[in-house]
């Protein structure tokens, strides 16, 4: 089957349960489902927090779309994060991550899972040799491709390798380029984690996380925890996903004409020193985004020749571009990291890494471009 088809068909059957011919899946919303024996849930689920079939409806979606066997979906990308480091994890271990992650995975490894006796050490991982040493306590190698907000892109391919040759864990966040454009379990990588809040809900109404993986032992484990933990989706979120993914491959073509168009216009003025988007030629990337995408998606920052009064006025002077957290919907939104996503991290690595007061990101969304760029224009001339 193909992405589209599998994107509207896998996981639903017509009339799965009600009797009445649906079409699509009933939203679910009983917490708990009789059964005749006490022991054996007689349709399969039991309790909602341990299966739903809404959301099961929804995991095996986006599965299929990951060419994965097992999904597991939770109440935010977070807490689809949280739920796989303490199922993986033990004190003791030691995860490498890539040195520009979205804030709040940040400050879950510093705040929370380092608590636990777990340490961690970021990296830049699309360096050659960033991983020519690995500490003996290393479990895991977390990161994400694109990356946020630096989108940089790190060989998915290559860094598996050298973890199965340790025999660490490869964890990719492919939230940026959803599997519409990219599928890290067939590169090597051992699990994904997905924020749904984005590109996948697609419509900003509804928050979400998923774990995938194809391996059955990190499937078990997860699973047991995420019904021990608790942070699942709701049914209700569980259907907005479902109605959001169904038109992924459509919008994610759009997404990323209009991310082009915008690009073209930003690259001519005069108000903008950088741009970091992979499809880029002079993107340090650009190579091995070519060679595991198959397309490079409609998340992008850039760097405006101004200081912060100036970036303020910039994004204040936008109409039709909305100034907040977020990205992946149908609208655009524009923020300024070191302001907002990324003001938990404390500033010497923030600015190490290059996520300083001068840099943009922009979502970029799916209304005419034409609007896009007339919103833009009007703004740089503010700057
Ligand atoms: C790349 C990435 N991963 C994970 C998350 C966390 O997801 P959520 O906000 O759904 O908890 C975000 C949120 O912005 C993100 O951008």
């Amino acid at each position: 089957m193909e992405f589209s088809t599998k994107a509207i068909h896998e996981g639903e059957e017509p009339d799965t349960g009600s009797g009445n011919g649906d079409v699509i899946s009933p939203i679910h919303l009983s917490t708990t489902f009789a059964r005749k024996d006490p022991q054996i849930p007689t349709h399969g689920f039991e309790y909602t927090r341990t299966g739903n079939p809404t959301r099961l409806a929804l995991e095996k979606k986006l599965a299929s779309l990951e060419n994965a066997k097992y999904g597991l979906m939770f109440s935010s990308g977070l807490a689809s994060e949280t739920t796989m480091f303490l199922s993986l994890l033990q004190t003791g271990d030691h995860v490498i991550a890539s040195d520009d992650l979205y804030g709040g995975t940040e400050r879950l490894l510093r705040s929370v899972v380092s608590k636990l006796g777990i340490t961690y050490e970021m990296r830049d991982l699309s360096k050659e040799s960033s991983l020519d040493h690995i500490p003996e306590k290393t479990r895991m190698i977390y990161f994400e491709t694109p990356s946020n907000p630096l989108l940089r892109i790190i060989d998915i391919q290559k860094v598996s390798g050298i973890a199965r040759e340790h025999n660490l864990i490869t964890a990719v966040d492919n939230t940026f380029a959803t599997p519409y454009f990219q599928n890290p379990l067939d590169m090597g990588a051992d699990l994904v984690i997905h924020s749904t809040t984005k590109y996948i809900g697609g419509h900003s109404d509804t928050l979400g996380g998923a774990v995938i993986t194809k391996n059955k032992d990190i499937y078990d484990k997860v699973k047991f925890n995420q019904n021990s933990i608790g942070a699942v989706m709701s049914p209700f979120d569980s259907y907005l996903t479902m109605r959001g993914i169904k038109t992924l491959a459509v919008r994610m073509k759009e997404h990323e004409k209009n991310a082009s168009a915008v690009i073209s216009f930003l690259r001519e003025s005069s108000k903008v020193s950088k741009i970091h988007y992979p499809g880029l030629k002079d993107h340090d990337g650009h190579d091995v985004a070519r060679k595991q995408m198959r397309g490079y998606g409609a998340m992008l920052s850039f760097r405006l020749k101004t200081d912060i009064s100036g970036s303020k006025r910039f994004v204040g002077n936008l109409k039709y571009i909305s100034l907040a957290e977020s990205l992946g919907g149908v609208e655009s939104l524009i923020e300024i990291p070191s302001l907002m996503t990324h003001a938990g991290i404390p500033r010497e690595i923030r600015e190490k890494t290059g996520v300083t007061d001068d840099l943009i990101r922009l979502s970029v969304g799916i209304e005419d471009s034409r609007d896009l760029i007339q919103d833009l224009s009007y703004a740089l001339g503010k700057v």
